[in-house]
């Protein structure tokens, strides 16, 4: 059960900050949610407007605030201020010099005031910004990762699903590296309901290399098809903050490619920050796995471990 002392912290009141605070409201995942912004009638403005819901749903309470010191005691803290998202035309790298500053200011704040939370970051480049993060924070490592590649394998799944006629959620395939252009598909270690996908009986007149091109292309552009419609993306990554608030508030240790440094094991060094599969449970990362990968998948990852290094010491030198 959710525990009656819950709270949760989320800092930057913009459009995906307030979705993600309303997604927690509406999903009743939490018993406190602080939404934090620098501008307090910002802040004021988004929660004022969430809590004109509460009377219609479960009693819970959100708190407008710019006060890092209302922060203390959050079971999770969720970093949005993104300074920036990408424009158009612009990749989430491109963030990045403007929005490391802001993590690096944030993370020492939420040292000071919660140095216990689990700090989940979802400001955009996640992956080096929870690298800049982890390196900044004087906390345990297991406390502070980035939402990674979960939404990018919640697209893929939802996509395969309805190509293949099968529920999203028995798909079992993970999109790993970058949370970004060099991200991609586990194909090889990718299971229908127990079977390989390589032997799921697949719609004529596709080929398994086709739906494979096809749905890894079609995920990886689907941030940038969202943001040239809408501007930014906010309903899928609050629906992806709400399951991993859950899981580590339940200790359900669900698995999730969440931003972490990887294992020595996947032959990418024990530096890189980029999104590979870990259970997810009270302590936050309590295990990251291992996926087996082919020749093709590890040199995949190679590059995608390579080009996030490239970013991370071009911002250190
Ligand atoms: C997206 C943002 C969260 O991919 O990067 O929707």
């Amino acid at each position: 059960m959710i525990s009656k002392t819950s709270k949760v912290g989320i800092i930057g009141a913009g459009n995906v900050g307030a979705d993600v605070a309303n997604a927690l409201v509406l999903l009743g995942r939490c018993v406190r949610v602080v939404l934090f912004d620098r501008t307090l009638s910002k802040a004021e403005g988004q929660v004022w407007d969430i809590e004109d819901s509460i009377p219609l749903l479960k009693e819970m309470e959100i708190i407008p605030s710019n006060q890092y010191e209302d922060l203390a005691d959050s079971d999770i803290i969720i970093i949005v201020t993104a300074g920036v998202q990408p424009k158009l035309g612009q990749t989430r790298l491109d963030t990045l010099s403007d929005n490391a500053e802001i993590i690096r200011s944030t993370i020492k704040e939420l040292d000071r005031v919660a140095p216990n939370s689990i700090v989940i970051i979802i400001s955009n480049p996640v992956d080096v910004l929870t690298r800049i993060a982890q390196a900044t924070s004087t906390r345990a490592e297991n406390l502070i990762f980035g939402s990674g590649t979960v939404l990018d394998t919640a697209r893929l799944r939802y996509q395969l699903g309805k190509q293949l006629n099968v529920a999203k959620q028995d798909i079992h395939a993970y999109v790993i590296g970058e949370h970004g252009d060099s991200q991609f598909v586990v194909w090889s270690s990718a299971f229908i309901g127990g079977i390989l996908l390589t032997e799921f009986p697949i719609p004529q007149g596709a080929t398994l290399e086709q739906i494979q091109q096809e749905y890894a292309q079609l995920t990886r552009k689907r941030g940038y098809n969202i943001f040239e419609r809408k501007g930014y993306t906010s309903y899928g990554i609050s629906t992806v903050v709400c399951q991993l608030v859950d899981t580590i508030l339940r200790d359900e240790k669900q698995i999730f490619p969440v931003s972490t440094r990887a294992d020595s094991n996947y032959g990418v060094g024990s530096e890189v920050v980029l999104g590979l599969p870990c259970i997810i449970g009270s302590t936050g990362i309590e295990r990251q796995l291992l996926l087996s990968r082919n020749a093709l998948e590890q040199r995949l990852l190679e590059e995608s471990a390579n080009k996030l290094n490239e970013a991370y010491n071009f911002l250190h030198n």
